[in-house]
């Protein structure tokens, strides 16, 4: 088990560029099985959900490969295809979900057992199937597997999502560029990675339009190319390090990521008096440690443009030390707040109801031996130990990497006291 150890107190200073975001790599990585040419996405970091990602495709028999910060896949005739996904590749992570369309288009069936990834509440896939039920194809539940199949192509459909799921649209999203007709896609979701997700196949040749907003138009099987591809920068991985300098205080810059892609989350952090000043792709944020931080908020998360759930706890985190109580409610998933544990062992009153998390605020945050519960919560543990008083061991089953490549050692190059694996310093602390 890796354990991160962060001694808090540092400030932080410095310049950091989010590389390209999970959440879009990882729906185009399994996209790229429905192209007739290569693809190469540019400036990949090293997750472990993209290994795994890249282990899906080579046990579905679809080459692709890992050559420097790039990823490069091949393609494959239909018959080569195997639609059965391994249970623990599908078990290792929730983006399994997306290979249901590509392998149900190019192999005509798939078998996928139940997806894993963060344990966040209730993530059922009724809409991804009851899309694919629509345009054709007969599924199949037994136990926790869905196995769907074809007999002759998808049909285009006027489908309603019944409420704006990521997955779910990009699940359609590929299904329809594959389908027999023009589909039309109500009540669907608007996030950036979505429209990064419409741009790749639409730069191999699909026709989408309305991409970000809840009505997507597909013309469908027009032939799909290759493409040369840079995903979105990641803006979560950037609201990560703007909480990681409100908590602890300090002055970066993230660059290479416009600040609308996290506007909700600069404007909560200015709510709360921190600095943040917006060039064109990059923003610099300022926080003087001995200034309190404002609280009194009360923070909704939601589905694109309302505040990303995936902020909720780094948000939360910022918030421990602030003036007065605030409260975050999460509409879309049950049990965001594990990290709650973590943080009231850090000397925090803070506490989860349900989708509700309560912070007392006024919290001197004393370091602890916490675990990561999940993805963003571990990143909320890290923050919130960087503004703690001593040595915090942060002990991560894996969470973290899923989503960053090498969290202590960017925060580490910022200045932050983080190590990883046993007391090994990550990173020199190369300021740029
Ligand atoms: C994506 O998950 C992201 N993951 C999540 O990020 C993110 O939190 C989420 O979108 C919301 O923005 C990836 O892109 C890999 P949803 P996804 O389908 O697609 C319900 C991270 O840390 N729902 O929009 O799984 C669902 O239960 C991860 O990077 C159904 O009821 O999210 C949830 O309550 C965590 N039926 C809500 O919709 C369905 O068929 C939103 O889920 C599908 C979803």
């Amino acid at each position: 088990m890796q354990t991160i150890t962060i001694t808090g107190g540092q400030t932080l200073h410095g310049t950091i560029h989010p590389a390209a975001a999970k959440n879009s790599v990882l729906p185009l990585l399994a996209a790229s099985l429905l192209c007739g040419g290569p693809c190469c996405l540019r400036g990949v970091p090293a997750l472990s959900d993209v290994d795994t990602s890249l282990a899906l495709l080579r046990a579905v028999g679809a080459p692709a490969e890992r050559r420097g910060a790039d990823l490069y896949t091949r393609p494959v005739t239909p018959g080569s295809l195997c639609g059965e996904i391994p249970p623990p590749l599908a078990g290792a992570m929730r983006s399994s979900v997306f290979y249901l369309a590509p392998l149900l288009c190019r192999a005509g069936m798939v078998r996928l057992p139940l997806p894993g990834g963060c344990r966040l509440g209730p993530r059922p896939v009724d809409i991804h199937l009851a899309g694919l039920a629509a345009m054709g194809a007969r599924v199949e539940l037994e136990g926790e597997a869905a196995t769907l199949r074809r007999f002759g192509p998808l049909q285009a459909v006027d489908f309603t999502l019944r409420l704006p799921s990521v997955g779910a649209t990009m699940t359609l999203l590929m299904a329809a560029c594959c389908a027999m007709g023009t589909t039309v896609l109500r009540g669907a979701a608007c996030e950036p990675e979505v429209c990064d997700l419409a741009d790749f196949l639409c730069a191999c040749g699909a026709s989408i339009t309305g991409a970000g907003t809840p009505v997507l138009v597909i013309q469908g099987r027009r032939p799909l190319g290759g493409a040369l591809h840079t995903p979105l920068p990641d803006r979560i991985a950037a609201a990560t390090y703007a909480a990681a300098v409100a908590a602890a205080g300090g002055r970066i810059t993230v660059q290479g990521c416009a600040p609308q892609y996290y506007r909700a989350f600069l404007d909560f952090l200015e709510c709360c008096g921190v600095q943040i000043e917006t060039g064109e792709r990059d923003v610099v944020i300022a926080r003087d440690p001995a200034l309190p931080l404002r609280g009194g908020q009360q923070l909704c998360a939601n589905a694109w443009p309302a505040f990303a759930t995936d902020t909720a706890p780094l948000a939360a985190a910022v918030l421990l030390q602030a003036d007065a109580p605030s409260e975050i409610y999460d509409y879309l998933f049950a049990n965001r707040f594990a990290c709650a544990a973590g943080f009231a062992a850090m000397g925090a009153d803070c506490r989860a109801r349900g989708r509700a998390l309560y912070i007392g605020g006024g919290a001197a945050l004393q370091a602890a031996r916490v675990t990561a519960p999940d993805l963003r919560g571990g990143a909320a543990l890290a923050v919130a130990a960087l503004a703690a008083r001593g040595t915090t061991l942060l002990q991560d089953p894996g969470h973290i990497r899923r989503g960053y490549a090498d969290l202590p050692g960017e925060l580490a190059s910022l200045g932050g006291l983080v190590l990883a694996e046993g007391n090994r310093p990550v990173h020199a602390a190369a300021r740029i």
